[in-house]
Parts: C-alpha cells; structure tokens; sequence
C-alpha cells in the first residue's frame, strides 16, 4: 500500500518538540541544545514557520524558514531564512527534504520574503531551488599583542543597550546584508544565538561607548561574531581584538567579511585569507539591480554576522 504524504506547517508545540528530535537524529556533529535553541527561544518563529513532511503521521522531514528584514542597496528586504534541513537517516534519498524545500520556497514566496539565504556545506543540492553561492573571505588574523586595555570591559546590556544598538545602526545600515534589529529582536537573539556573554566587549571613553566586538572561543581559534565602531575608528576594534584574544587566551582570530569590510577596515588586507562558500542567496524579486546580485555573488559583497545565524 502506498504510504501517505503530508506536507504543512507545524500546528503544535508537541510536533516542534518531535522537529528537534528529527534534527538531533538527523545531525551528527550537532548538539541538541542548539536545535532547542534556535527552535524554542527565537521568539520570531511561528509554528508554521516550521515546515513538515508527514509520512503515515510521522515526521521524517523539515526545514525552518526564519523571518529576517536585511539591509540591501540602502532598502530594507524581508528574508526567508532557511535553517536545519533534515530528513531522518531512515527515510533519506527518497526525494523527501526536496519536497519539504519546494513547499518552503512557496511559503517564502507566500509571505511576500524577497530573498532568502542559507549555509551549507552541499551548495549543488540547493543549486536547484534557485540558490547561489556568495564568495565571501575568511580571514586569519595574527597574534595581537595586548596593549592598554583600560578601557575595554564586559558588556553591562542594561546599561549599554540603547548606545550599542546604535553603533550596530551606524555601522551596518549602508552594507549589504546585515539584518534590521530592533530591541526585540537583539533580545531574542541573546536568546537563540549562544554566545558567551563574557566575550562580548566593548570600548568605553567617559560614559561613550564607540565599539564593540563580540566572540566565541573555538578549539584552536577565536571566532569574532561580529564588531561595530564609529567611521575612522578603527584603531579602537584593534584594541578590542587585542582583549578579545587576551581573555580566549587563543592565538589565532578568525573572521568571515564581505568584500566591502575587507575594503572598510585596511588592517584586515594584510592578513592571511581564503574564499569561503557556505553562504547562499536567492533573489525572487526583479527589482534588484545586476549590480546588487553580481556584487552579491562574485565579489562576496555580503555582511552576515555569526550572531545572526538561523
Ligand atoms: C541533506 C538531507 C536533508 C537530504 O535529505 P533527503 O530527504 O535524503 O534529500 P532528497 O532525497 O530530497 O535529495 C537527496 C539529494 O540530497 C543531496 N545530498 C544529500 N546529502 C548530501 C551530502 N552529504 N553531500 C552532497 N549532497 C547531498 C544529493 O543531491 C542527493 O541526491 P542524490 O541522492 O541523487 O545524490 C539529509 O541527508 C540530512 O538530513 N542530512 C543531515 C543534515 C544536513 O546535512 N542537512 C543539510 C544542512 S545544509
């Protein structure tokens, strides 16, 4: 007998509760603390957010299409997001988590989302949904001695909220890609994104703060997430990237840019970098010009901060 099929939304919390089992399954090298994460504590989700392959009443397929607002060419784009594509080791190559990713871009389509972006390591498998690869550079940098630090600490976010919102405004309005945040949404990325609130910094003169960085400890690495300073500032993300490095106590830092960041910050031009491809776009919306979508794909003019990811 034929099995049946059925493809939808999630319509309770008890089957997005079995989606972060699915995943968990599904991902080897995935904790299943970051899918409860990213499931449960990002306030932007809506159940029917999480699209679902039904087989005989069982889940064996999903993918989350995150609600996003990005910066492009000095617009403000609603963005689909596609996050944790997963079908149960069991149920694989039966042309499943492609039915669930078609029903996912017609629910991106659905909502009026312009865009929509993923990461990935298997770029080809969504070649055919329309995706292209971003060519972004992942930079290393070198040991960076500590210098005086009096005026970088940690971030105190009651104090600080309402001045490092606004340096992120300042930094990241004009760039293509970084997403629009306001309170809510910073509130909830504390929630979903994982960080070590310890490693985020900023740099304070008298009661101004005119930067900060944010970073995660890898194994043998320092991941910077994502910084802002004022313009011509940059002398103070180095002192900030100096600290970070003191307190991971890890030698190397690494950090993924756009093309234009690289061009923005000179200090980032004499590291050492390699291309980077496990970002990708797809635009449904005629109105972005060649400019915008070549500028996008060849020369990796796309900023997405780690923080942001989905
Ligand atoms: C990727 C995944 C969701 C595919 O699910 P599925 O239901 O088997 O997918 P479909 O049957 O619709 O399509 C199968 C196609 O996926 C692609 N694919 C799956 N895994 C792949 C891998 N590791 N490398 C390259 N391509 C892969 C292939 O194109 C494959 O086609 P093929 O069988 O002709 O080679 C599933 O393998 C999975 O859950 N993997 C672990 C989680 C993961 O890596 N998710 C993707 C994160 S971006």
């Amino acid at each position: 007998m034929d099995s049946h099929l059925e493809l939808r939304g999630c319509k309770t919390h008890e089957e997005l509760h079995a989606v972060v089992e699915l995943c968990d399954a599904a991902f080897d090298k995935t904790a299943k603390e970051y899918f409860e994460r990213h499931l449960f504590n990002d306030t932007t989700l809506s159940l029917d957010d999480t699209r679902i392959l039904l087989k005989d009443g069982v889940i064996v397929s999903s993918v989350q299409v995150f609600p996003r607002t990005i910066y492009i060419g000095g617009k403000r784009v609603l963005v689909g997001g596609i996050g944790n594509v997963a079908t149960l080791p069991s149920e694989r190559k039966k042309g499943h988590a492609e039915k669930v990713l078609r029903d996912s871009m017609d629910y991106v389509k659905r909502k009026g989302f312009k865009v929509s972006l993923l990461t990935t390591t298997i770029n080809e498998f969504y070649e055919k949904f329309g995706f292209k690869t971003i060519k972004r550079q992942l930079i290393h940098l070198n040991v960076l001695p500590r210098t005086d630090q009096s005026r970088v600490r940690v971030v105190d976010w009651g104090r600080d909220m309402d001045r490092v919102m606004q340096l992120y405004d300042e930094y990241n309005t004009g760039s293509t890609g970084p997403i629009v945040r306001d309170a809510a949404y910073w509130q909830t990325q504390f929630g979903f994104c994982g960080e070590d609130e310890k490693l985020f910094l900023v740099w304070e003169e008298g009661k101004e703060i005119r930067g900060y960085v944010r970073g995660s400890k890898d194994t043998d690495s320092t991941r910077i997430l994502e910084y802002a300073v004022r313009d011509g500032e940059e002398q103070i993300l180095r002192t900030l990237l100096e600290d970070l490095s003191f307190r991971t106590r890890q030698p190397k830092l690494e950090v993924f840019v756009s093309g234009s960041e690289k061009k923005r910050l000179p200090f980032l031009q004499l590291s050492e970098s390699e291309v980077e491809t496990s970002f990708m776009i797809a635009f449904f919306d005629d109105a972005f010009d060649t400019d915008i979508r070549m500028g996008s794909l060849d020369e990796g003019d796309f900023t997405f901060w780690l923080t942001d990811y989905f």
